[in-house]
């Protein structure tokens, strides 16, 4: 299977890469810093399997489309899309700035559609694909201090399983993901290590879990959460 993953370069993305290629997908890999992707592929080549990558910036329609098709083309094909890629701040409305504000709903929003345009019309000519979007608990459960990134949530949420009304009929599933506490840095608080929250790799098993389903059937909605609580501070 030949599977494009934004927001590869760290954190859950790099999970869901990582199990996906060991299980012997073709992965493309894209975000901003080409470093981490390097590593990112070297460390699947090692392991004997296939990474491709694309350094974009999301909030850019043009990066966004040139490199899902050079991906796209690397790979011979796009089967699946994982929107994963995304920013989070948590602050008040009162207190956000307008620019923080633009950066989630440009990330979190508009990248996650401009990425899903990419590879629409391939995988309607095809009447076959298979859309993951990352959402989050925070996208249809309220966040007190983070207003702002619930919002960009609540819309991909939205858009997600909007899409799948859109699609399904075309061969293609949509799975919108809401994940709990996941252990990546971007999530790490002073004081918690992490250690009690759900691994970016187990995220990836679930997915890679639900790319395996039968062509007729699909788990439009997938919730992870661990099974402990956070210490208490
Ligand atoms: N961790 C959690 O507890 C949790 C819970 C629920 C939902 N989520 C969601 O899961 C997803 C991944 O979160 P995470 O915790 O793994 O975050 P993370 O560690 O901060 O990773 C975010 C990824 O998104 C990429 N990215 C950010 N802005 C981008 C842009 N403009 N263009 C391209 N790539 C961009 C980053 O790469 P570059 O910086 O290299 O571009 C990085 O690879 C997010 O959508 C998040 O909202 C996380």
């Amino acid at each position: 299977m030949k599977v494009i993953v934004t927001g590869a370069s760290g954190g859950i993305g790099r999970g869901i890469a990582t199990v996906l290629a060991g299980d012997g997908c073709a992965v493309g890999a894209l975000a901003r810093s080409g470093d981490k992707l390097e590593s990112l592929r070297d460390e699947i080549s090692a392991a004997g399997g296939t990474c491709h990558t694309s350094t974009v910036d999301l909030r850019s329609q043009n990066e966004t489309a040139s490199g899902i098709a050079a991906l796209a083309e690397a790979l011979g094909g796009v089967d699946a899309l994982i929107n994963n890629a995304g920013l989070v701040i948590l602050k008040n409305a009162l207190d956000i700035g307008l620019d923080e504000w633009h950066a989630m709903v440009e990330t979190n929003l508009n990248g996650l559609f401009y990425a899903t345009r990419a590879v629409l019309p391939g995988m309607t000519e095809n009447g076959s694909g298979h859309i993951v979007n990352i959402s989050s608990i925070s996208g249809y459960y309220p966040l007190g201090g983070g207003s702002g990134y619930a919002a960009t949530k609540y819309a991909v949420t939205g858009f997600s399983e909007s899409l799948f009304q859109e699609v399904r009929e075309h061969g293609i599933k949509v799975t919108t993901v809401f994940p709990g506490s996941v252990d990546s840095d971007s999530h790490r608080h002073r004081g918690d290590d992490g250690s009690w929250k759900v691994k970016p790799e187990e995220v990836g098993q679930a997915i890679l879990d639900l790319l395996k389903t039968d062509a007729g059937n699909c788990i439009s909605r997938l919730e992870i959460r661990p099974l402990s609580r956070p210490p208490k501070s």
